[in-house]
C-alpha cells in the first residue's frame, strides 16, 4: 500500500498498480481506504477525500481520476471527453467504507466533512439512474459495474460468448463515444444506446443507501434518515420484483424490440451478490449456495470464487472478468456469507485468498483451476484479506 501511495496536490491517494493501473479509481480507493484503516485511519480518510475532489456538478463521482498523466505504463490512453477524469462512474461503495471507518472511530469532523458529497452521489443515482423508477439504478457502460468484460454484458453488447478481449474493449470504446454524443446526458444515453441494470450494481446501491440513512441519524439528519431507508426498502423490492426467479436474481436490460425486460440469465459471481446485501430470504440464500456455490460443475473450483461458472460457454480460466478469481469478489461473497451464517464455508474462501496470495503473490486476478497469478502486478486489492 505505501509504495503504491501517490500525493499529487495534498491529495493522497493509492494506485491499484502502479504498472498497469496508474491513477486513481473509484471503487478501488473504497477498497483502499478499508485497507488502510487496518492501519492508519487518517490515511483512510484521505483515500476518501482524494477520490471526490472531481465529483461532477450533478453528484456524480467519476470512477477514474488522471491526478499525473502517465506516458510510461501499460494503460492505454482513453479519450473520456474530459481533461482529468473519466465520464463514467463505478458501484457505489463510499458510503459502506465511510461507515466502516466511522465504526472504527466515529470522528464526526470527517463525517461532516464529506457528508454533503455522499448526499450529492447519492441523489445522482436515485434522479439520473433511474428514469423508469422502478427503483434499480442502470449503467451506460460495462465498466461501470466494475467488471468491464464480464459476459453478463455480451448480449447487450451484441458480441458472442466467445470473443477476443480487444472485440469487447472496441465495444466498450464504442459506447464512451455514444456518451459523448449524448453530452454525457445519462438518462438519453441509456435510453439510445446501452441500458443495462446489473445485480451487483443494485445490491450495492441497496446496501449503500440503509448505510446513508445510519449516516443522516448520526448527524441528526432525520429526514435524510427516512428518506435513505425508504429508498434502501425500493430498491430491495425492485430486485425482488424485476430481477428475482426461482430463488435467484439475474441482471436485467430492457428490450425495446419485445418491448419488456430480459433477464440475462448467464451465470457469474453475481448470484452471490445479493447475500451481500441480505436481500434474498434464507430459504433462497441456502439454494444459491447448494446449487451454485458448492457444486463443482459451477463454482466450487479449487481456487474460489471463480467469476463465472465452469458451466458457461463464456468461461475462461484466465480470461480478466470471464472466469478468474478476483480478491474484490470474495470480500463480496465473504461478507455475504457471513451475513447467512456460512461462517464455515467463508473461512474457506478467506483462506483460500491467504493461500492464492501466498502461492502467486499480490497479482490482480487468479486462474481458478491452476491458482497462477494473472493480470497487473503489486495490485492492491489483496490486501482486503484482512477484512475478511
Ligand atoms: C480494471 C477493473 C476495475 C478496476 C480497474 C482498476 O479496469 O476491471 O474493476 O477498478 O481495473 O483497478
Amino acid at each position: 500500500m505505501l509504495q503504491n501511495r501517490r500525493i499529487f496536490k495534498k491529495h493522497q491517494h493509492t494506485l491499484p498498480s502502479p504498472q498497469t493501473y496508474p491513477y486513481q479509481w473509484l471503487w478501488d480507493s473504497c477498497f483502499h481506504a478499508i485497507i488502510l484503516s487496518y492501519f492508519d485511519l487518517k490515511d483512510a480518510k484521505k483515500e476518501l477525500l482524494s477520490v471526490i475532489q472531481k465529483q461532477f456538478d450533478n453528484g456524480m463521482v467519476p470512477h477514474m481520476i488522471y491526478w499525473e498523466k502517465e506516458t510510461k505504463t501499460d494503460f492505454p490512453v482513453i479519450e473520456w471527453g474530459k481533461e482529468d477524469t473519466s465520464t463514467i462512474t463505478q458501484p457505489p461503495m463510499l458510503a459502506y467504507v465511510v461507515w466502516e471507518i466511522f465504526k472504527k472511530d466515529p470522528d464526526k469532523e470527517f463525517l461532516k466533512k464529506i457528508y454533503p458529497s455522499l448526499v450529492k452521489f447519492y441523489n445522482y443515482f436515485l434522479a439520473e439512474r433511474d428514469p423508469h423508477r422502478n427503483h434499480l439504478v442502470s449503467l451506460v457502460n460495462p465498466d461501470e459495474s466494475g467488471e468491464d468484460n464480464s459476459p453478463r454484458f455480451d448480449v447487450s453488447l451484441g458480441l458472442p460468448a466467445k470473443h477476443s478481449f480487444e472485440e469487447n474493449f472496441q465495444k466498450r470504446l464504442e459506447l464512451i463515444e455514444h456518451n459523448k454524443e449524448c453530452n454525457f446526458d445519462t438518462v438519453l444515453c441509456m435510453r439510445n444506446f446501452f441500458w443495462f441494470k446489473d445485480v451487483p450494481m443494485n445490491a450495492i446501491f441497496k446496501e449503500n443507501l440503509e448505510i446513508m440513512s445510519k449516516l443522516s441519524g448520526q448527524l441528526a439528519d432525520k429526514e435524510n434518515e427516512a428518506f435513505y431507508q425508504d429508498k434502501a426498502e425500493r430498491a430491495r423490492e425492485g430486485m425482488r420484483e424485476l430481477m428475482l426467479e426461482d430463488k435467484v436474481f439475474w441482471s436485467i436490460y430492457f428490450d425495446s424490440e419485445k418491448g419488456s425486460f430480459q433477464k440475462v440469465k448467464i451465470k457469474t459471481w453475481a448470484i452471490f451478490a445479493p447475500l451481500f446485501a441480505g436481500i434474498p430470504t434464507k430459504e433462497e440464500a441456502d439454494y444459491i449456495v447448494e446449487r451454485f456455490l458448492l457444486n463443482n460443475s459451477e463454482f466450487n473450483t479449487p481456487f474460489m470464487v471463480p467469476t463465472v461458472s465452469l458451466a458457461e460457454p463464456s468461461f475462461d480460466a484466465s480470461n480478466f472478468w470471464r472466469g478468474p478469481v478476483w480478491i474484490g469478489v470474495n470480500w463480496f461473497v465473504v461478507k455475504g456469507l457471513k451475513r447467512y451464517g456460512y461462517d464455515n464455508l467463508a473461512k474457506k474462501i478467506t483462506e483460500g485468498s491467504l493461500s492464492l496470495l501466498g502461492k502467486s503473490g499480490f497479482r490482480e486476478y487468479f486462474n481458478p483451476l491452476t491458482g497462477e497469478g494473472l493480470g497487473a502486478k503489486d495490485f492492491t486489492w489483496g490486501g482486503l484479506v484482512l477484512d475478511m
